[in-house]
């Protein structure tokens, strides 16, 4: 029997399919009433002989205040679910498993943070929640997920982020979602959704290659980051010691967050946001490194603060001092 929906197998699916068969009952509910409506009044309050004058009729109050106020509260109701519901799909917990994304035509290219990659296909484990960190090397792909509930775009030029938790052991197909190119339908994959032993086998079979974070450490060096932001005394450019997931304060006296965004735009457009008391001398390395570069410098750079959850007390400066800045 052909399915009307694809399987629910992620945790927030039963929550995005209840708000969508709300709105599908409500919408379908007042379609019938209207379109009832519609005839039965056509037909009832027809003109009967030719010469037939109609009765001035007054408005009724009570009915005026009633469908507005009933419309009124219903699309509060609609408005409230729907934003619970956008900030449980958008909010990702702090333990998530990070996964880091590339799109690029026409292919979906998965690093793990341990260093295992996959094409066109991803395993995780059911029961953790996963972190998707995602870049563009060309063109906006989405990254469509079905069986989970999820699609996010996937922009050039820019981080996007997404989360799942996949709660039934299963084979998922992956789309593409957003038209790429001639081969565009040809971006598919799947999510192999693994019990928890399954999954550890999985990683201790695989061949992990470099991690993420040392392959960033790696450019890092290549591109000569280190000689500005090496923790050297009276070094040119900010320590990139333990600032993930804290405020920073940039010039023009606001506050940033040190996010995979931020590290981003400050990567390719440096300037944007400057780190208060530094001057504006670092050159833009926009179009000299790949996505997939940017995706393993901002994991070197997070692997500098180990402790990311909101709230850690910060690295005090001898200790961040004696940190080996590789942390593979
Ligand atoms: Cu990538 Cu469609």
């Amino acid at each position: 029997m052909p399915q009307l929906f694809p399987e629910q197998a992620s945790s927030f699916a039963p929550h995005v399919d209840a708000l969508y068969g709300f709105m599908i009952a409500v919408t379908a509910f007042f379609s019938l009433l209207i379109g009832t409506l519609v005839v039965v009044f056509a037909i009832k309050f027809r003109r009967r002989p030719d010469h037939e004058v109609a009765t001035e009729i007054h408005e009724s109050g009570v009915l005026e205040i009633a469908w507005t106020i009933i419309p009124f509260g219903i699309v509060l109701v609609m408005f409230f679910w729907g934003a619970s519901v956008w900030f449980r799909i958008t909010r990702p917990p702090a333990d998530a498993i990070e996964v880091y994304v590339t799109g690029k035509q026409w292919m979906w290219k998965i690093q793990h943070a341990d260093g295992h990659r996959e094409m066109n296909e991803l395993h995780v484990p059911v029961g953790r929640p996963v972190r998707l960190t995602m870049a563009s090397e060309d063109v906006i792909h989405s990254f469509f997920v079905p069986a989970f509930r999820l699609k996010r775009d996937v922009v050039p030029g820019r981080f996007a982020t997404a989360w799942f938790e996949a709660t039934k052991p299963g084979k998922y197909h992956l789309f593409c979602a957003e038209f790429c190119g001639t081969r565009h339908s040809g971006m598919i994959g799947w999510v192999y959704a693994m019990t928890p032993p399954e999954y550890q086998a999985w990683l201790t079979g695989g061949v992990a290659g470099e991690s993420l974070a040392a392959a960033g450490a790696k450019r890092f060096v290549e591109h000569a980051c280190n000689t500005c932001h090496g923790d050297q005394p009276g070094a040119r450019g900010p320590s990139l010691t333990g600032i993930f997931g804290k405020p920073v304060r940039i010039q023009g006296g606001q506050v940033a967050m040190v996010d995979e965004a931020y590290i981003r735009e400050s990567i390719v457009n440096p300037q944007a946001k400057l780190v208060e008391g530094y001057p504006p001398i670092m050159p833009t390395f926009q179009g000299l490194i790949s996505e997939e570069g940017l995706l393993q410098l901002t994991a070197y750079i997070k692997s500098l603060s180990p402790a990311t959850a909101p709230g850690a007390a910060p690295i005090p400066a001898a200790a961040a001092a004696e940190r080996k800045p590789a942390k593979p």
